[in-house]
């Protein structure tokens, strides 16, 4: 069974569906929830779910190569297969890919290569389509640039608005991350 860690720095709605999937499954465990935000709602998901949790914040680090020296450290004491970035808002840096090259995925609310980056949502309605999505893909050293792993569309209505949208997206994150993990984790395998 593979060691996971899901690395967040906000809500963990995506971390919560990830542990809660794990439960009936045998290919990955959760057994690290990281943050660089101490104020993180998922820090609190991970108490309740049982979940060891770190939180390390860069301003208490001269430069990101210090910051990532100490990540990279917990997560070889954790003994971590793999990384899970689930609303992880910082770029990971070249210390954390190459010890996990290949072996760190992320998930962003677009049909990427369309809208990376911040408030994918709000660019998507800002621009006036009528679909946007969500995308798993392997990390690299580019923002939300890495290869496609999976994705899967969402209609835009007319009537949507950015918490309408965001709740479409979220649902359907919140089956396709556990199922995409399952199978990747399971067969050790890209399944592109
Ligand atoms: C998710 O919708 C995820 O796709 C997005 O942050 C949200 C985190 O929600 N990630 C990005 O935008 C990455 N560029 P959560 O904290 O409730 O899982």
């Amino acid at each position: 069974m593979k060691r996971v860690a899901v690395f967040a720095s906000g809500s963990g709605s995506n971390f919560e569906s990830i542990v809660q999937a794990s439960k009936n499954d045998e290919s990955y465990e959760v057994v690290l929830l990281f943050s660089d935000q101490p104020n993180a709602y998922a820090l609190k998901r991970a108490e309740t779910l049982g979940v060891e949790a770190e939180s390390f914040s860069l301003k208490d680090y001269p430069d990101k190569l210090a910051y990532e020296a100490d990540v990279l450290a917990l997560l070889i004491r954790k003994r971590i297969d793999f990384i899970v970035l689930a609303g992880y808002m910082r770029l990971i840096g070249s210390t954390l890919l190459n010890h996990y090259s290949g072996q760190i995925v992320n998930i962003h609310p677009s049909l990427l290569p369309q809208f990376p980056g911040l408030n994918a949502i709000g660019q998507a309605l800002e621009a006036g389509v009528t679909e946007t999505g969500v995308t798993i893909h392997f990390v690299d050293e580019g923002m939300d640039t890495g290869p496609i792993i999976r994705q899967e569309k969402v209609w835009i209505e007319k009537d949507d608005t950015q918490e309408t949208l965001q709740r479409k997206i979220q649902q359907v994150e919140h089956r396709l991350y556990p199922e995409t993990l399952q199978q990747l984790l399971r067969k050790d395998e890209v399944i592109v």
